[in-house]
């Protein structure tokens, strides 16, 4: 099971509770955002204390943050607001240390939080996917066309993370005031976005505030949409964004699926068929011809555990 639909929710207004999880040193602060029950992969919102310290060490899931409000201290350097780390399973962090307190969003990507304390990488890390940068300072905004076919002028992106093997994509978006785009959109991946300024309205779920958040399973209707005085969000995808638009807002997301299964059997006829077949036509796991062993990948094994959901699912073990 994955995460549930979570929309609209504003965190603004609930407690933070005490981080105690074993590893974690006190002082920090969380609120859960979305959450995978089975996995334990979450969104948090944490509050970092005045005088917070952690030693160096490492997690066992990929983990993002950013940067709210405050400033944190990682090694020598003083990252503050609009800053964004990605920071690969098994990928030890300097020690950290927050003077004054601050607030940031936080994800762990494959399994519940946790931290080793080590001052050395992981054997296994792949730390040549690190991301650190300040997503306000050091990157600019370009067209929604990056995300295809474009939603409307007015809604800019600036993609901080960009997964080469999932087309997953972490980033920032705004809208400009007095944004609209009238159609109805749907998506093949899970959709997540955190209003750090801003409200906007869409047809289905209604004002989403400063503070307001939301994970949306795939092929869920969002859209139309409006903005009047401007918004600026972070967001992410768990793989490729492809809008489907359209106008029909009854649609539900088995229908919407199958709609997007027809789009595929148009497109890539012979890949759709290989995929359809009932028969066990095809090797055990995603095949990846590239690289054989790819099945092996732990974060592979996760996606395939979890992705076998419809009324078609079988087991491969
Ligand atoms: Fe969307």
């Amino acid at each position: 099971m994955a995460r549930p639909h979570i929309e609209p929710f504003v965190e603004l207004n609930d407690d933070y509770k005490a981080f105690t999880l074993p590893g974690f040193s006190g002082g920090s602060h969380y609120k859960v955002l979305s959450l995978d029950t089975d996995c334990g992969a979450c969104t948090l919102k944490v509050r970092f204390d005045g005088g917070y310290v952690r030693k160096p060490g490492m997690s066992y899931s990929d983990m993002e943050l950013f940067i709210l409000n405050g400033a944190m201290k990682v090694g020598d350097q003083t990252i503050v607001e609009g800053h964004y780390l990605f920071v690969p399973a098994g990928h030890a962090l300097p020690a950290i240390s927050v003077d004054q307190g601050c607030e940031a969003l936080v994800m762990y990507n494959d399994s519940e939080p946790s931290f080793v304390e080590s001052d050395a990488h992981h054997a296994l890390a792949l730390s040549a996917g690190y991301i650190s940068v300040n997503a306000y300072e050091d990157a600019p905004w370009a067209p929604g066309n990056l995300v295809t076919p474009s939603v409307a002028s007015g809604c800019l992106i600036k993609v901080l993370r960009y997964d080469v093997l999932t087309e997953a994509i972490t980033f920032l978006y705004c809208m400009t005031p007095e944004f609209m785009q009238d159609n109805i959109s749907y998506h093949d991946c899970a959709e997540e976005s955190y209003h750090i300024w801003g409200e906007s309205w869409m047809m289905q779920f209604g004002n989403l505030p400063t503070g307001g958040y939301f994970w949306r399973p795939p092929y869920i209707n969002h859209g139309a949409f409006r903005c009047k005085l401007g918004t600026i969000a972070f967001g992410r995808t768990d793989s490729k964004l492809h809008n489907y638009f359209h106008f029909n807002p009854w649609t539900n997301p088995d229908e919407n699926k199958l709609r997007a299964a027809a789009h595929l059997y148009r497109q890539r006829p012979q890949l759709y068929q290989w995929t359809a077949s009932d028969g066990h036509n095809h090797p055990h796991g995603p095949s990846d011809f590239e690289h054989p062993h790819y099945h092996d990948d732990p974060q592979v094994k996760l996606i395939h555990k979890h992705g076998h959901t419809d009324p078609h699912s079988h087991s491969h073990d």
